[in-house]
């Protein structure tokens, strides 16, 4: 359909990305289409969103200047970085800073942009209750995005900063699934103490997204949290008996323990669940279920993640 506002999606072929572009091609209103982003148009997951209608470009964000030939045009962008591609903050700041620059050059009218917190403003590098990381961290991933907020904030493009929350979809793709303890028993390991953990299906971020952009000023310059439900590990623990049919236990760990478990970026996650824990009536009152369902009005809560999604949790045998 001619005339229709283009939304220029970063990540496309992804958790986050790909969630917005299915939510763009199944809106019936036509009003948007989608401009998948992806390294290879060709690759089986960039056609199937091919299959579903959208545009698919090529782009790298290592690439300033295929961003801004793939932004050219849009109406709006969706920005979002991969930090676990890589496990650098500078190399994510400078994609950050890039993927601004590259919105401001082809004139987009309003910009997303995925971010987290810079916890440094809760937890000084001179707090010692957690380990600062590689010189001038407290949990990497989150800052090197918090501290790139200003460049989307700096920037005359209109922009909305989207604090998303633990994807449920770690239990399949992040090794978070339940796992078999010493004595034969299922448990899944946090260090949260009795503390809520937001959660969400990473679908539903790309969906509540689409809600941002379908509400355009109202959120420009606005940041917004997100997630599907704040849910204590025994909580979720019991969502997976349930489902399972046989008991999950909940192993309660000591953040410096999570740290020690030896798989790379243990230590930045340790650090993010006792910022999480710590900070929790912060942390869940900026991640708004209510205004996420608003957004999004199919987003789900953890039980109905779970039976969609059980069989592709993988269990030990
Ligand atoms: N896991 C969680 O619970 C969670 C929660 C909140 C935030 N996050 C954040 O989410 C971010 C990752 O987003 P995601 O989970 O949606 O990613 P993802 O599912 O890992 O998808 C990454 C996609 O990005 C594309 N990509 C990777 N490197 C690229 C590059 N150099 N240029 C262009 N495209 C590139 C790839 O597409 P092509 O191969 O097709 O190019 C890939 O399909 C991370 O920064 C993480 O910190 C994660």
């Amino acid at each position: 359909m001619s005339g229709q506002k283009v939304i220029a999606v970063l990540g496309a072929t992804g958790a986050q990305g790909g969630g917005l572009v299915r939510a763009i091609q199944n809106d019936r209103t036509g009003v948007y289409r989608a401009r998948a982003i992806a390294r290879d148009p060709q690759s089986a997951k960039a056609q199937e969103l091919a299959a579903l209608g959208a545009e698919v470009v090529a782009a790298d964000i290592d690439d300033e200047a295929s961003l801004r030939r793939a932004f050219e045009g849009a109406h709006g962008a969706y920005c979002v970085t991969f930090y676990w591609a890589h496990f650098s903050p500078e190399k994510e700041m400078a994609e950050a800073a890039a993927m601004a620059r590259a919105a401001k050059d082809a004139r987009v009218q309003h910009v997303i942009w995925s971010t987290l917190e810079d916890t440094r403003k809760w937890v000084p590098l001179d707090d010692d209750r957690m380990p600062t990381l590689m010189g001038k961290y407290k949990v990497p991933h989150f800052d090197s995005k918090g501290e790139s907020d200003r460049r989307f904030l700096e920037s005359s493009v209109p922009a909305t900063l989207l604090l998303t929350s633990f994807y449920w979809d770690n239990f399949i793709y992040f090794g978070m699934g339940p796992q078999k303890g010493p004595d034969g028993q299922l448990g899944i390991t946090f260090p949260m103490g009795d503390k809520r953990l937001p959660g969400i299906a990473a679908d539903d971020i790309g969906a509540c997204a689409f809600g941002i952009f379908e509400r355009g000023d109202e959120y420009a310059g606005k940041t917004v949290g997100i997630a599907g439900e704040h849910l204590t590990g025994a909580q979720m623990v019991a969502a997976f008996s349930r489902a399972l049919g046989q008991e999950v236990r909940y192993n309660d760990v000591q953040p410096e323990v999570y740290r020690g478990l030896g798989f790379p970026g243990a230590d930045d996650l340790g650090n993010m669940f006792q910022f999480k824990r710590d900070f929790n009536d912060y942390y869940c009152g900026v991640r708004d279920v209510a205004v996420s369902r608003q957004l999004n009005p199919a987003l789900q809560t953890f039980d109905v993640w779970l039976a969609r999604n059980l069989n592709r949790i993988p269990l030990p045998s």
